[in-house]
């Protein structure tokens, strides 16, 4: 049990290659269900969840982002958005559910990529895919069919573990 855990979690790997097919909506469905699974502070739920799937905007939002335009053979971005303002935990809780959503993709046999969105980057991607004035886009995550190999790995390492007590 303790190794199909692990295998759950290590499958999850960033894919940035896809066959240029299309994704079947069901199986974004599930995955968002398991991003709305996740954790938040006092149950607050900041999330939103912006689904693109026809194949320019795919490509154009992709290009958008100087680090996602590996994304322009996608079948599907996910932007996990919200109203970052005023709210101190936004950022940890929609890690939470963007890693949750990245878990059930591996698992759905779909390749993606977590592409972070720092401020620079919302005005360029907004223009295209518009959003509430006082919400922010937390990540971009171009989804697709994989057409890459990678290795399921952890990078487990005894040196960051602390037990009990740290010794530097
Ligand atoms: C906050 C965050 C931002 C990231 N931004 C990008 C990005 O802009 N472009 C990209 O190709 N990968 C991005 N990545 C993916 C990382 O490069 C990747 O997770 C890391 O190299 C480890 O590889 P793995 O995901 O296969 O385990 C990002 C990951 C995180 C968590």
């Amino acid at each position: 049990m303790y190794t199909d855990v692990l295998r759950f979690i290590t499958k999850r790997r960033s894919i940035r290659r896809f066959t240029g097919d299309s994704v079947d909506r069901q199986l974004l469905v599930t995955a968002l269900k398991a991003a709305m699974a996740a954790p938040s502070a006092m149950n607050t739920q900041p999330w939103q969840f912006l689904v693109v799937t026809e194949a320019e905007a795919v490509k154009a939002i992709c290009a958008a982002h100087p680090y996602a335009g590996f994304g322009e053979r996608a079948g599907a971005v996910i932007l996990p958005f919200g109203k970052k303002e005023g709210y101190a935990w936004f950022d940890q809780d929609m890690a939470a559910a963007t890693e949750n959503l990245l878990l059930a993709l591996a698992n759905l046999g779909l390749g993606a990529t977590w592409c972070g969105m720092p401020e620079n980057l919302q005005a360029g991607v907004r223009a295209l895919a518009p959003i509430p004035d006082d919400n922010a886009f937390f990540a971009l995550i171009p989804i697709g069919i994989p057409d890459e190999d990678v290795v399921e790995r952890t990078q487990y390492d005894d040196g960051r573990v602390h037990w009990e007590t740290y010794v530097g």
